[in-house]
C-alpha cells in the first residue's frame, strides 16, 4: 500500500506517477495517479478505476483516500495528482469535498509526467466548504 516514506515533493510526485501506471481507464483513456502523504510521512498511492457502467468510476484521489482511511491513517499533509496533460488536472468537485472533510486544508500539487504545474491549498479549490461544523 505504501509508495514511500518521508519523501520530498519530487518523490511524492514520482509516487503519483507510479500509481498512475495502475490506472484502469479503458473507457476514458485518461489515466490519473495520486499520492497522499500522511502526517507520519507515509505515502499512499491511488489511480482512477473505471468500469463499464461509467458512473461507478472512482477518481485516483478518492482511491488513495479510501486506502489511507481504511488502513487507519487520519492525518494528512499533501496530495500530488498526476495526469499526462499540459494543463494541470485538479481534483473533481466530489474529491475536493471528501479531501476537505478528511484531510483539511492540505497542499495540492498538480503535475504532469515532466514537471509540477501548480501548487495550491485545498481551500483555494474549495473556498466556501460545507462540512460537519455546519451540522449544528
Ligand atoms: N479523474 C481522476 O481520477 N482524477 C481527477 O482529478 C480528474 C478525473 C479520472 C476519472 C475518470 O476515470 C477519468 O479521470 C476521466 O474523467
Amino acid at each position: 500500500m505504501l509508495a514511500g516514506h518521508g519523501l520530498d515533493e519530487k518523490g511524492l510526485v514520482a509516487a503519483a506517477v507510479d500509481a498512475r501506471t495502475h490506472a484502469r481507464a479503458a473507457f476514458s483513456n485518461f489515466s490519473v495517479g495520486a499520492a497522499l502523504e500522511t502526517g507520519g510521512g507515509e505515502v499512499i498511492g491511488g489511480c482512477n478505476v473505471e468500469n463499464a457502467t461509467f458512473g461507478l468510476t472512482v477518481c485516483a484521489e478518492r482511491v488513495a483516500l479510501w486506502k489511507a482511511l481504511s488502513e487507519g491513517r487520519d492525518t494528512f499533509t499533501r496530495i500530488a495528482v498526476v495526469a499526462d496533460t499540459d494543463d494541470p488536472t485538479p481534483p473533481c468537485g466530489a474529491c475536493r469535498q471528501l479531501l476537505w472533510e478528511y484531510c483539511g486544508d492540505i497542499e495540492v500539487i498538480l503535475a504532469n509526467l515532466a514537471e509540477v504545474k501548480r501548487r495550491l491549498r485545498l481551500s483555494d479549490l474549495l473556498p466556501l466548504p460545507f462540512d460537519a461544523r455546519l451540522l449544528k
